[in-house]
Order: C-alpha cells, then sequence, then structure tokens
C-alpha cells in the first residue's frame, strides 16, 4: 500500500530549503582550522554561561557512558525508533493515548458536507473542511473551563497530491509550461490558511468540536486581508487588484506561528516563492525582493502552476496594467499574519514592521515590565535567525492597547561569534550600509528585502532556522537549525554550524544579556547536534562518517524542526527528516521527544507514520491534554488498513490517569 501513495509526495521534495543566500564558498583550510577552533571552544563557553544564576557548568556533557541518573523530568519510558518501512501508526510512551482528533477535510464549519475518501469534493467543500498539511497550532482557553474549552487554531502549510482524486493534474503546454484546472487550483487555495476551532473536554473524557459554535472559521489563500505598518499603502505593494496596496487575498505556506500576550494568533507565511513566477529574466534579476526570496524564473511555470489560471501569482511585470500588473504580489507574502480568533469577523492583518522572510515562527517573550521580543527562524540553507523588538511596551492591565503593537519596532538578525557571544544586528535604514548605494532607498526597502539587508550586515548564515523556544522560568531562547546539506561546501562552517554535510542538524540556544529581550548582545553554545550515537553503523554494517555522528544524550534523532518549552520547562523537539534517506536508517520515523535543558537528556515520546513530519505541539493550560501534528504522512494514516487515503492529522494525547504529559 506503501507504493500506492509514493508516487504523491515525489513531485513535492526538496522545494522548502534551497539556498538562496549568495555566501561565498570557503576554502578548504578555513574549513578546517574553524572546525579546530571549535573543538577548543566547546568547554569554554558551556563554562561562561550562565543561567540566571544556576551556572551551566555543571551541565557540560558528560562523557559517553557517564549519563548521569535519568533526569526528573522525564517520568516516562521511552519508546523505540520505528525503522519498518510500512510503520502505519501513532506509536506514543506507555500509559499515554494519541487520537487523531481533527484530519484533512474533516468539518470546521457546521455545514460541511462530510469528506469523501475518493477526494472527490470540490473547492466549496474544502472551503468549509480543515485544510490540509496540518502545521503550528496553538490552544487558546476560555476563562470558564480553561481546561476543557477553548479554541484550537492551526495552520494548513501546503497541499499533498492526495488532496485531489488523481493527483495534481497539468496540462504540458507546447512553450513548456503548465496548465492547471481552475477547479483543482481553488480547492488548493481552499486547503491553505488556517483553522479556528471552538473545542470542549466532554463528560465522557473525550475532546470534540462544538457543534453550532460561532467562531468555527476557515481563513484560507483567498481570504481578504489588511497589510499594515511601513509598507501599508506603499507603491511596492500595489497590484492592478489593489491600487491601494493595502488588502491582499489570502495567505500561504502558513509553517509555525506564535501567540501575543494579548490573545492572538501570529500565523507565519514560510516558502511563499513558490507560487510565483516572473518570466522577465532582467526584471528578476533587478528585483533582489524577487532574487533574493528564490521567486520562480525563466519560462517554466511556478511550482504550483496556479498562474495559468490565476493571473495574480504571474508576478512578471505587464506594463499596460495598473502597477505593472501583479509583480509586487511576492512583496505581500512572507509576513507575520496576525489573527484574532475570539473575533471570527475580524480580518487578519499583515504586519509588515516585523520584516518579509521565508519566515518559520514568530515566539513571543516577555519581560516583566512588558518588553518584548519576538523570535524568528528563515527556514532555507544559510538563511537568518531573526528578533523584532517592538516600539512599545505591553501593559496586562489594558491589552487593548496592544493591538496595535507589532506595526512599528526595531527587526534585528543574529550574529554568532565563534567565542560564544552573540550580536543582534539592527535593520535600521541609513546606518551599517543599509543605504541608496546599496540597493535600499529607504527602511520600507530594508524590510521588503530584510534577507538581502541582513547579509549586508554580516549576520550569520545559519544551517535553516525553524522553531525557537524560550524557556518559561529562564527565558534561555533555544532554536533548532533542521540541517543543510551544503554546509561546508558552498557556506563555511563556523562555530554555530559547525559540521560538513550537516543532514541531521542541531539545537543551539542563548541567553539575552541581562536576561532582557530587548537585549542587542547575548551568549549562545550548541545544546546538542542530531545524529546517531559514537560507533553507530549504517545498513551496510559499516562504521558511518563522523558528520553522520552527532552529541545527543538518550534517544537520537535527525532534523530537529518543531520546538516548544512546556510549564516546567520540558523542552519538546519534533522532527521532519526524510525518513527514505540513508541517514536516516537509524532514527527511522519522524519522533517527537523529550528533553531536559540541565542535563541535556533526551527520551523519544512519539513516533509517527511513515512519511510523515511531526510537527506542531500545544497544551491546556494544565499541560494534561497535549496536540500534536501528524503532517504529510506517506501511508494510510489515521487509517491503518492499506487502503485509505493518508491524511495529515492533529492528534490528541493525554495519560490514562490524567497526569501532566511527560511527568
Ligand atoms: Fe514549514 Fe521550515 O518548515
Ligand atoms: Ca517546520
Ligand atoms: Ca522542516
Ligand atoms: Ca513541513
Amino acid at each position: 500500500m506503501r507504493q500506492k501513495f509514493q508516487h504523491y509526495h515525489a513531485d513535492l521534495q526538496a522545494v522548502d530549503d534551497r539556498r538562496l543566500n549568495p555566501s561565498e564558498a570557503a576554502d578548504l583550510d578555513s574549513i578546517i582550522n574553524r572546525s579546530r577552533r571549535q573543538v577548543l571552544k566547546g568547554g569554554l563557553a558551556l563554562a561562561a554561561f550562565g543561567l540566571f544564576g544556576t551556572s551551566l557548568a555543571g551541565c557540560q556533557r558528560p562523557a559517553p557512558g557517564t549519563l548521569p541518573a535519568a533526569s526528573p523530568l522525564l517520568g516516562f519510558s521511552g519508546v523505540a525508533a520505528q525503522t519498518g518501512a510500512d510503520f502505519d501508526r501513532v506509536l506514543v510512551a506507555a500509559g499515554y493515548r494519541a487520537e487523531p482528533f481533527l484530519r484533512w477535510g474533516d468539518a470546521v464549519l457546521d455545514h460541511a458536507p462530510p469528506w469523501q475518501e475518493d477526494a472527490s469534493q470540490d473547492w466549496q467543500a474544502q472551503l468549509l473542511q480543515a485544510g490540509d498539511n496540518h502545521d503550528g497550532m496553538h490552544f487558546f482557553p476560555f476563562d470558564d473551563a480553561p481546561n476543557s474549552h477553548g479554541l484550537l487554531v492551526i495552520n494548513h502549510e501546503y497541499i499533498n497530491p492526495t488532496l485531489h482524486s488523481n493527483g495534481f493534474s497539468y496540462t504540458d503546454l507546447a512553450d513548456g509550461r503548465r496548465q492547471r484546472p481552475l477547479a483543482q487550483v481553488r480547492k488548493e487555495q481552499a486547503a491553505h490558511g488556517v483553522s479556528v476551532l471552538e473545542i470542549r473536554r466532554e463528560a465522557d473524557g473525550q475532546w470534540r468540536r462544538v457543534a453550532g459554535s460561532r467562531y468555527h472559521r476557515r481563513i484560507t489563500a483567498m481570504t481578504p486581508m489588511l497589510l499594515s505598518g511601513p509598507l501599508a499603502g506603499d507603491p511596492r505593494m500595489r497590484t492592478a487588484s489593489d491600487p491601494s496596496g493595502t488588502r491582499v487575498l489570502g495567505t500561504l505556506n502558513n509553517c509555525s506561528m506564535g501567540v501575543t500576550p494579548w490573545g492572538t494568533y501570529l500565523t507565519c507565511e514560510e516558502n511563499f516563492h513558490n507560487y510565483f513566477v516572473n518570466r522577465d529574466a532582467a526584471d528578476h534579476a533587478s528585483r533582489p525582493t524577487h532574487q533574493r526570496y528564490g521567486i520562480g524564473q525563466g519560462q517554466r511555470s511556478a511550482y504550483y502552476a496556479w498562474e495559468s489560471v490565476d493571473p495574480r501569482f504571474d508576478a512578471t511585470p505587464d506594463e499596460q496594467q495598473p502597477h505593472q500588473g501583479h509583480v509586487n504580489e511576492p512583496h505581500r507574502f512572507g509576513w507575520v499574519v496576525e489573527i484574532d480568533p475570539f473575533n471570527p469577523d475580524s480580518t487578519p492583518i499583515k504586519r509588515t514592521a516585523m520584516g518579509r522572510l521565508g519566515r518559520e515562527c514568530s515566539v513571543v517573550t516577555l519581560d516583566d515590565d512588558g518588553r518584548m521580543a519576538v523570535y524568528s527562524g528563515d527556514d532555507a540553507r544559510g538563511e537568518y535567525v531573526w528578533k523584532f523588538v517592538p516600539d512599545g511596551r505591553h501593559d496586562p492591565a489594558n491589552p487593548a492597547a496592544s493591538r496595535d503593537l507589532l506595526d512599528s519596532g526595531t527587526l534585528y538578525a543574529a550574529r554568532f561569534d565563534e567565542d560564544g557571544s552573540g550580536q543582534w544586528l539592527p535593520l535600521i535604514w541609513g546606518e551599517q550600509g543599509l543605504t541608496p548605494a546599496n540597493g535600499f532607498a529607504d527602511q520600507q526597502a530594508v524590510l521588503l528585502n530584510a534577507r538581502g539587508a541582513a547579509d549586508q550586515l554580516g549576520a550569520t548564515p545559519m544551517d535553516r532556522p525553524e522553531w525557537v523556544a524560550v524557556h518559561p522560568l529562564t527565558r534561555e531562547v533555544y532554536v533548532t537549525l533542521t540541517n543543510n546539506r551544503e554546509r561546508g561546501e558552498r557556506l563555511p562552517l563556523d562555530a554555530a554550524n559547525p559540521r560538513p554535510d550537516n543532514q541531521h542538524g542541531q539545537i543551539l540556544r542563548w541567553r539575552e544579556a541581562g536576561g532582557d529581550p530587548t537585549a542587542t548582545t547575548f551568549e549562545w553554545d550548541l545544546f546538542l547536534l542530531a545524529g546517531d550515537q559514537p560507533g553507530a553503523t549504517g545498513a551496510d554494517g559499516q562504521p558511518l562518517p563522523a558528520n553522520l555522528i552527532g552529541t545527543i544524550q538518550g534517544d537520537i534523532f535527525s532534523s530537529p524542526d518543531g520546538l516548544a518549552f512546556d510549564g516546567d520547562g520540558r523542552l519538546w523537539i519534533q522532527t521532519d527528516s526524510d525518513d527514505e534517506a540513508t541517514h536516516t536508517v537509524n532514527t527511522g520515523c519522524n519522533q517527537l521527544l523529550c528533553a531536559d535543558p540541565q542535563s541535556r537528556e533526551v527520551r523519544r515520546f512519539l513516533v509517527g507514520p511513515r512519511g510523515a513530519e511531526i510537527t506542531g505541539i500545544t497544551w491546556t493550560p494544565d499541560y494534561r491534554t497535549l496536540w500534536i501534528n501528524v503532517q504529510h504522512p506517506g501511508i494510510s494514516y489515521p487509517a491503518s488498513d492499506g487502503r485509505s487515503r493518508p491524511r495529515s492529522t492533529t492528534v490528541v494525547i493525554t495519560h490514562e490517569d490524567g497526569r501532566v504529559i511527560g511527568s
């Protein structure tokens, strides 16, 4: 059965990890020297790293074989890696239940028709049903019964060919382009975006969608949105269909997310470049806002070829049309989109002050005095780690006053220095080369081409930054760097990205100076390098090469992506590795693991079905109900019958005795 669905995914490989940063290649000597320095540096950086009064010197990684007694934070028995080609379910630690909660096609709005196994339903049905590729999500509790009643808000990142009865349909045209059927494109647009559902835990202990709720909502690639901040109304945001430059249709590639202290949801637009094409080669090359972001070029169609039926995705300039047609449409994606889930009539707002990235996430940290920062990863090879600091402060006594806090502030890119210190480099027009001579006419140009501005500032190109998580007590910040096969080749090694041909990725952490979210300096260290244990062998029984060996104390994994802390400070890690590649022969199917940030012990809590990524993580406030997402399973799931169409699925996890998850 695996065979049957395999081809659905074959077409979707490697669109989310392209290297677009034009950094210089390193020469071999500098790679070797940097590697040596990193080896020398490891212990020193750790010794210097204090954890808000608790020295981290005591948490240096123990020598192999001397792992300390099991962490008191990790109160469950780990599960084994699953390396079988036919593994088709969710395996969770003993004592826990993991049950499908919301699958692609399940009803969100009340009048949604029941999903059909043959995937023949049209886009009108899809507009009412859960979208595809569930990713980041958050549970917003209601005050009346916060641990049993709330809104579950779920991103739908992109679409799988399983969305249609027989996969994506194309007609290959004589000029090399592809023509798509409008009905399929509309269904694909309707399967993107966000779902909002009111849910309740009923007397029988089961979580269910609340019938008849006014909060149920689907936001899609067609939903009207507002632009706010410095680029609202800017000429570079105007198009033939929106001469005002203030209104956008839809959100795309909603990957991870964030939550504000005033109770709104921040959905993040990641790989938006896949949806556009600019066929004018000279024009494309002249626009860093296209070129540096990987907007499609040349005579081929864009990845999804939506432009064959929906002209706003054709970003080729057209002098005959107002504002040159849709050449600016790609400028209207790559933003943080703020959604108020408690007001189903509210219009989502794209916050342009926060900069335009291939944005993975927007994770908020808040100081005691209301100052805050929002952290983001930009997930492509050699892109950056980001922080946005609003000008204003959040006042918990007056949350309504924070409504537009994300419309002004300072955007920073991170530089990770070899000695374990770090700098936040501000993207301020007119400073540090962000000048007209270098292509930055004004602050708006800086925000539209934030990647190019960070190049200019000398930020550190990273191994695909994905999720960020902030420790609830110490405010120490962790980021997943998922993998980067070009490291050491096109991108030089450095202390933060120390492994050539980095197939397994790493988790890095930092501590803002003085514990202040708005600080401009920090100290950092590598929490772990993912991959196999020393001495591990591959499928051929031969010892694995050094680049596949990690530093994990405990259960191994590859390609960390999702990352979140629970209220007790357990660090939950979700993986997105290619589980059919040779380097994952021992790590197997993708996973949810739990780590103790002090001892660094890692234990595997859950394994998902073949072909799936494990992503999205949220809890009830008492941390006794956990939701995660199984994204793009490659095998019949959630049905394990070998016949059913695989469906991205939100899974709800509880303990049979109702204990705090993982405790
Ligand atoms: Fe959508 Fe970088 O994961
Ligand atoms: Ca991700
Ligand atoms: Ca990923
Ligand atoms: Ca994904």
